[in-house]
């Protein structure tokens, strides 16, 4: 099979994390928890969580401005501001507006992207579309949580997984670079998406006494059908990305998976193909920050020189809606 040639390439990626960690100890002193049935089941130690007033355009403000520093570009440039996120600051502006103020990217228009866990995947495929069509140079797609604010801190089951952050990459034309983003399958399956939710609190049922009481604009999870769902999905997601780049596992120098759970994670390599000294895990320092973990993921890989020029990435993520998808990129 002829192999795909990129047409959109990543210039350069960011992270930014807020100071405040939390271990499994921290939380175990305010909850019936402990840091041996975290570790056991989930890989996770400790997650980063931003105080008040730090709010998940900050979050992704700073992940960008690390990005846009390493590219060497200015706010100016941009064309494209897409933030994926779970957790807007508010309803209504989308929160790529207030990171475009932050940022002063006066040339540019800025949207959300809603795909949780899967967010950044999505946000490149979307950036892709705007660069391939030539109706944009330079896109920045960010993705930012601050999950803090969504979790319900009385439900041990779901609160302990999570923790905030946000990645973002910079994007542009390749041009016959040869680098870039070789392959993407995505896909949702909406009659799932009571499994993974925020159930009120949106327009079927806005905000009341009641639902605050119920705790029902906060996230609910079926922990166990998530993670069955997860798996299956995500290793259907590698294969049809691989196929569509005409590579096999022996191809890929790292996968980069979504950061929930390193059960999952190794289930998934298992079912890739992909050894596990070529997988690369950081969810025990920072649990899972829904749409970011792919995006910090790779930027520390970077940073530590497990990608380099010419390797080949694949990159997988699974989330609420439910949503999922893999990409095979080459650096
Ligand atoms: N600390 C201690 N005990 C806890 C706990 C916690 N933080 N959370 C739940 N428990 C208890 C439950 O109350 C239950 O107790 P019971 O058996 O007395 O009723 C028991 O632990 C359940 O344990 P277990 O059956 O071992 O749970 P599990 O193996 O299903 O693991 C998850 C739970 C959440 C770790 C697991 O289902 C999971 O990782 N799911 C995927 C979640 C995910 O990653 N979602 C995001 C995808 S993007």
């Amino acid at each position: 099979m002829r192999k795909p040639e990129p047409l959109v390439e990543i210039l350069s990626t960011g992270r930014y994390l807020p100071d405040q960690i939390v271990t499994n100890d921290d939380l175990s002193k305010r909850m019936d928890t402990s840091d041996e049935w975290i570790h056991s089941r989930t890989g996770i130690r400790q997650r980063h969580i931003a105080p008040d007033g730090v709010n998940t355009a900050d979050l992704g403000a700073g992940a960008a401005r690390r990005a846009m520093e390493k590219a060497g570009i200015d706010p100016g440039e941009v064309d494209v501001i897409v933030v994926c996120t779970s957790t807007p600051d508010r309803w209504m502006p989308a929160t790529a507006c207030d990171v475009q103020a932050l940022l002063g990217c006066s040339n540019a228009f800025a949207f959300d992207v809603m795909a949780a866990c899967s967010g950044f995947m999505y946000g490149l495929s979307v950036a892709e579309g705007y660069l391939a069509s030539g109706r944009a140079e330079i896109v920045l797609v960010i993705a930012a949580e601050k999950m803090s604010s969504i979790l319900n801190w009385n439900d041990r089951s779901t609160c302990v997984l999570f923790g905030d952050g946000a990645g973002a990459a910079l994007l542009r034309r390749a041009n016959g670079s040869g680098r870039g983003i070789l392959s993407a399958h995505l896909r949702s399956d909406g009659n799932l998406a009571h499994l993974l939710c925020r159930p009120a609190g949106g327009a079927i049922e806005p905000i009341s006494k009641r639902v605050l009481e119920e705790a029902r604009h906060l996230v609910h999870m079926e922990g166990r059908e998530v993670f069955k769902n997860a798996v299956r999905s995500m290793a259907e997601a590698c294969d049809q990305a691989l196929q569509q780049a005409g590579m096999t596992a022996d191809d890929i120098d790292l996968l980069v998976p979504h950061q929930a759970n390193v059960r999952i994670i190794e289930a998934t390599a298992k079912y890739a193909g992909v050894p596990m000294e070529k997988v690369f895990v950081n969810v025990d320092r920072y649990g899972n920050m829904s749409s970011a973990s792919v995006p910090v993921a790779l930027d520390e890989a970077l940073e530590q020189k497990r990608i380099g020029p010419g390797s080949h990435v694949l990159t997988v993520a699974f989330g609420a809606g439910l949503t999922w998808g893999a990409m095979v990129l080459r650096w």
